[in-house]
């Protein structure tokens, strides 16, 4: 076990394994502390930013769904300020790699994050351009293949750090914005954000989410997202990190053969604080099982 070469380069930046805690499900990582060993992790993207703190949207804000849940939480957080001077100083004590997911209501916004990140301590940066639980921006940037290429560009001329760009699926042809992003100087991209959605409660006739509306995520999204890696994988050269309904260390290794470099665990660790410990272990266990001594040779390794 000790002998596997599990770390992975994505965009020059060194991940100790391949798994990556998702957006907006492990917290700033700092509330899972307590429970699992948080140097275990390839790394962490914390939970969505914006420009000022944000109270979120209206509860309820997560129903179970068959196999997934839907969310509205609407990038509750308190603000990029009090990530960089009240989180970070504690987060950046562990050895993981810290992504910043930012969220912003307009190009400036977003420009204006990024400068200040640029000054902190992260090793990347996430450009959100897929929450489906927000007003304004959010998926409707990231639904159109040229506000995806200007937003790319104006914030990579802001920012130093390397640059993910965060697609939604909820759009005809992900490659497209795969491609726009791109063009526009992203250095990797992950997907997928979660489905829009909705839920209705037939005894009162109202929507369950105070939101109305909310993004699925979980097992029950996996097929199309390891669909959309393989197809995004396969028109663009930037690395890919991959999620949408990982629960195992198997399904790791589907997105890594899909053609994903890293991969994010999101709905998974609100089923329990310990689930990428044991999907990591499940990682391990396969590759041993299986004679694969080193990450890369699952890396786009599909057979078609
Ligand atoms: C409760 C909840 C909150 C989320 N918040 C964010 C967020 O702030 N920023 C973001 O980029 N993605 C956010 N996401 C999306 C996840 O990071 C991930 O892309 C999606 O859930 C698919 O992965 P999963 O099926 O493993 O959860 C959120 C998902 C959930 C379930």
């Amino acid at each position: 076990m000790e002998n596997l070469k599990l770390n992975v380069n994505v965009a020059g930046v060194h991940f100790k394994n391949p798994l990556i805690a998702a957006s907006g499900t492990f917290g700033f990582g700092l509330e899972y502390k307590d429970y699992i060993d948080l140097n275990q992790l390839g790394g962490i993207s914390v939970t969505g930013l914006t420009l000022e703190p944000r109270k979120g949207n209206p509860p309820p804000r997560i129903v179970e769904t068959p196999s997934g849940i839907l969310n509205s939480v609407g990038l509750q957080n308190p603000g990029v300020e009090y990530f960089i001077e009240s989180v970070l100083p504690e987060l950046k004590q562990y050895n993981t790699i810290i992504i910043a997911n930012i969220n912003g209501n307009s190009l400036d916004e977003y420009c204006h994050m990024a400068s200040r990140l640029q000054q902190a301590d992260i090793h990347m940066l996430e450009l959100n351009l897929s929450c489906p639980n927000v007003k304004q921006g959010g998926v409707s940037f990231g639904t159109d293949p040229k506000m995806v290429y200007s937003i790319t560009k104006a914030v990579k001329k802001h920012s130093y750090q390397p640059l993910v760009v965060k697609l939604t699926p909820n759009v005809t042809d992900i490659t497209e914005i795969a491609l726009a992003a791109q063009q526009g100087g992203a250095d990797a991209i992950s997907l997928v954000n979660t489905f829009l959605g909705m839920a209705i409660d037939v005894k009162t006739r109202r929507p369950v989410l105070g939101n109305i509306t909310g993004g699925l995520s979980g097992p029950a999204i996996k097929p199309i997202a390891l669909r959309m890696v393989w197809q995004v994988s396969k028109v663009v050269d930037i690395p890919i990190i991959g999620m949408g309904g990982i629960m195992t260390g198997q399904e790791v290794v589907e997105f890594l053969l899909a053609g994903a470099t890293a991969v994010s665990v999101g709905t998974a660790n609100l089923v329990s604080p310990n689930s990428m410990i044991e999907i990591l272990n499940e990682l391990k266990n396969y590759m041993v099982n299986n004679k694969i001594f080193d990450i890369h040779e699952l890396i786009g390794g599909l057979i078609v």
